[in-house]
């Protein structure tokens, strides 16, 4: 059957979930809690499918690379040492007529991404009017009105560069209140002063009796990694260059936390610091970005779903950083980083806890600090991309429509259904024969209720990447048809063969060969 097909929007994709058991407010029956969301029954699956097939890459694929799972709780030292404490703040403003908190530098960088918007309009047009002898490159360098745009956004952000290295909230508020910039929800012009505000949760360990410690949920699963250098290095006999993994819950009081679940306040990372030896962190670098983009593309997603942005302004203890970003529903944003932190936070919590963590290298004789390149991927925002890249909508060619969501079958939450095709004559009995040795393999769902075509759509609509109908003549030969969910193509196979053909095509192990 044609198809005409269309990606969804990220309204329809935050209701597709609700309505298909993916993700849920959290304590919705509450009125839910601001950027707060749970996973729900296929959700959770995506999820542990997606951490699957990242530790099997990462962890199991790489001789170097052990895992971990460290306390969310650290000493209160560790983030004094890490630099979270003085420096893991966003600036702050309100509105001071509507009321709304805002990101100062959200406020700025959205009005520099409507002066791009603007050059982008104009280069779409000349593209259009020039046709094949367009060139974009001359374009960009002598169009007056790009020009002139584009000095506007380097001015801008050298100003506001300035004002963030510096920390000059006055400046920061200057630049607002010059530009114009109003609250986009109200118009108001209205802004407090800029100020400082940490992402970091506190709470407190011990009773007052005791005299209690002020704690903090870590912002990051990394530093959990770097106080266990040591513990792995030695208990694990260790040898640079190696590798800690490590999957896990942060939490960062995001000041405004949006677009459902890219920006949340309490998230998961799948991190791996990768020690090497000083001088050939570059290098890894540019391995580990080469293997991060591949882990990606295995996934078939579409290629020209990513890039790279190079950082330009690197944080003072790196010495080179990249985010691949991901063409979300809301465009181009940060899915992944991966960094080269130098020798920062080892050195750091030598100073703080004075403990050496350092490596001793046989060949050369001596001791030294291991630098570290990372790699850091939000499993939450994993899975917003790969739900909106594979959410379609289609209208078939007999006037239908069926929502699908296209899941690479490794990561699909159900890997098959199993159906009778009437709920009578000795189908269901069979059928849960069928279903008794394949859920033995994979995760398998049963279903006699409704029509076959309704229940062919609802396993569309969570992924399902094959149903196994059981019909009259399954009685008769012992064969099923077997649906594929992209094509809808049925085919017969016996049902002796049914498990290899479904293994074939569902396993980890076809994705994970892509790799290697
Ligand atoms: N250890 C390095 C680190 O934490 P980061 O760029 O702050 O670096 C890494 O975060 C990844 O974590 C991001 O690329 C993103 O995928 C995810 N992430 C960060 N903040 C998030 C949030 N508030 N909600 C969901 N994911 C988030």
């Amino acid at each position: 059957m044609a198809k005409i097909e269309e990606s969804g929007s990220l309204k329809n994709i935050i209701a597709h979930s609700k309505e298909y058991g993916f993700i849920f407010p959290s304590s919705e029956i509450y009125d839910g809690l601001s950027a707060t969301y749970d996973y729900g029954q296929y959700g959770v699956e995506l999820k542990n499918n997606i951490k699957q097939y990242w530790w099997k890459a990462m962890v199991q694929m790489n001789e170097n690379i052990v895992g971990i799972d460290a306390a969310i709780f650290m000493h209160p030292t560790t983030w004094k040492a890490s630099g979270h404490v003085d420096a893991f703040n966003d600036p702050l403003i309100d509105n001071k007529d509507s009321k709304k908190r805002y990101r100062a530098d959200n406020l700025i960088e959205d009005y520099v991404a409507k002066i791009e918007g603007k050059i982008k309009k104009e280069v779409d047009k000349a593209a259009k009017r020039f046709g094949d002898s367009f060139d974009e490159e001359q374009f960009l360098s002598t169009n007056p009105r790009v020009l002139q745009n584009q000095e506007k956004i380097d001015t801008i952000n050298a100003r506001f560069k300035k004002a963030m290295d510096e920390e000059d909230f006055a400046d920061m508020k200057a630049l607002i209140e010059e530009l114009g910039i109003a609250d986009p929800v109200s118009g108001s012009k209205n802004w407090t002063d800029v100020r400082q505000f940490n992402l970091m949760f506190s709470t407190e360990l011990g009773s007052l009796a005791e005299g209690a410690n002020k704690i903090y949920l870590r912002p990051e699963t990394a530093q959990g990694i770097f106080v266990n250098y040591l513990n792995v290095q030695k208990t694990g006999r260790m040898r640079i260059p190696f590798g800690i993994a490590q999957i896990g819950k942060a939490f960062r009081n995001e000041i405004i936390a949006r677009q459902f679940i890219f920006r949340m306040r309490e998230f998961e990372q799948m991190e791996m610091q990768f020690f090497v030896k000083p001088g050939e962190e570059l290098e890894w670098y540019e391995k580990w970005k080469q293997t991060r983009i591949k882990w990606h593309k295995a996934l078939g997603l579409g290629e020209e779903n990513y890039r790279f942005h190079d950082h330009l302004n690197l944080a003072h203890y790196a010495n080179a950083a990249c985010d691949i970003e991901f063409d979300f529903p809301m465009g181009f944003k940060e899915l992944e980083g991966i960094h080269s932190r130098t020798d920062f936070d080892l050195k750091a919590h030598e100073e703080h806890s004075g403990k050496k963590l350092q490596f001793f290298d046989p060949v050369e004789e001596k001791s030294y600090v291991p630098y570290v390149v990372e790699t850091s991927i939000g499993l939450d925002r994993m899975f917003l991309a790969i739900l909106s890249s594979c959410y379609k909508e289609e209208k078939l060619e007999d006037g239908s429509e069926r929502t699908v969501l296209q899941l690479p079958p490794a990561l699909a939450p159900v890997k098959v259904a199993v159906l009778p095709l009437v709920n009578k004559d000795g189908l269901p009995e069979k059928a849960r024969e069928i279903m008794d040795e394949v859920k033995l393999e994979f995760n398998a769902q049963f279903d006699a209720k409704d029509a076959i075509g309704k229940r062919y759509r609802r396993q569309d609509a969570i992924g399902t990447p094959y149903c196994v109908t059981i019909d009259h003549q399954t009685l008769e030969d012992n064969t099923v048809t077997i649906r594929e969910r992209d094509s809808m193509a049925q085919s017969r196979v016996t049902v002796d063969e049914l498990i290899k053909t479904l293994s074939d095509s569902v396993s980890m192990t076809k994705l994970l060969k892509q790799l290697s």
